[in-house]
Parts: C-alpha cells; structure tokens; sequence
C-alpha cells in the first residue's frame, strides 16, 4: 500500500492548485455588479436632479453597464450560494426563481428604453429613468434582505 501514497499526495496538491485558481465566489461577484449598478444608477441620478450637467453620452454609458451587469446577474445564484460572504439573497431567489429572472428582465427593459430617449435630453430622459428606478425597488422588496 505505501507505494500508492506519493500518487495520493499529487491528488491533494492539484486539488488545491485548482481551488486557488477558481473565480471568486458567486456572492461577491454578484455583489460587486450590483455595487457597479449603484453606483451607475447614481450618477444618472444626480444629472436627473442637476447635482451633475446632463450628458447623453455619460448616460448612454452608465446605462449600458447597467445592462450588461443585469445580464450577468441572474446566473450568479448557484445551489449552496444562498449563505455566506454577507449575502443579502433572500429564499424567495431560489423558491420564486422565475419571478426573480422576470424583475432582471425588466430592468434590461427599462434601463435600454432609458438609454433610446437619453440621446434626446434630459426632458426625455427622466421620466425613463423613474420608470427604471421603479423596477430596482420592486426586486428588493421581496428579493433582497434588509440591511442588517
Ligand atoms: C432581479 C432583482 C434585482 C434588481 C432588478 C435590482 N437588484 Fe440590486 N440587489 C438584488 C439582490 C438580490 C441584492 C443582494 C445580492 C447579494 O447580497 O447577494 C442586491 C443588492 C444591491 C446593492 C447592494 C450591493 C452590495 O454590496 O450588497 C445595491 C447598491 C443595489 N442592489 C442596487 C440596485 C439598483 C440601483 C438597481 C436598479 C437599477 C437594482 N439594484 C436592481 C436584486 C436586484
């Protein structure tokens, strides 16, 4: 039996080289792309109350990352990530899973209406951009966990 045992090592040495090398964990990924969100979701906020100049092309910008991290999203809530890392996933993601994917679905949708009519002027841009603001506050209410 010893001599199985060098093979045994080699076992555990690339088990670890590939947990070292594994993607971060699901919920810190989906935490950063909502932080990014925010922080996106901000800035359009401030141009929409005039803390900030209004610009089309900044709009147009932060929208777009808004839909690509949406996109993302959904994805990130594998079996077994439902604790841990300070995730605010509430049950109801993985009970209600499809209600959960329709409010991402509906966020896409408002964020590329907002990001059509940003080009237009502010005028135009903020009754989208409420519209969009609607649909993160629907999601939360029953999907994420209040602050603790
Ligand atoms: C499909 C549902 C859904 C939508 C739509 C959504 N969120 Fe979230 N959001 C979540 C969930 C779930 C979390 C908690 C994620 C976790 O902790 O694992 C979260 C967390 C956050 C956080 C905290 C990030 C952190 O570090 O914990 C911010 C900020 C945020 N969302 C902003 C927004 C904004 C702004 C919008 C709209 C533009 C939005 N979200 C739309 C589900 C959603």
């Amino acid at each position: 039996m010893t001599s199985f045992r060098p093979l045994v090592v080699i076992l555990f040495a690339t088990a670890g080289l590939t947990a070292a090398i594994a993607q971060e964990a699901p919920q810190v990924t989906r935490g950063e792309l909502m932080e990014e969100i925010g922080k996106s979701t901000q800035v359009l906020g401030k141009m929409v109350k005039g803390e900030q100049a209004y610009e089309a092309e900044t709009a147009v910008e932060a929208l777009t990352t808004i839909i690509d991290d949406i996109g993302e999203f959904t994805a990130l809530f594998p079996e077994g990530s439902e604790t841990g890392h300070e995730t605010r996933a509430l049950p109801a993601i993985w009970e209600k899973k499809s209600e959960f994917e329709q409010h991402a679905q509906d966020l896409q949708d408002a964020a590329m209406k907002a990001r059509e009519v940003a080009p237009a002027g502010k005028e135009a841009f903020a009754p989208a951009f409420q519209e969009m603001g609607k649909v993160c506050g629907a999601c939360h209410e029953d999907f994420r966990a209040k602050k603790s």
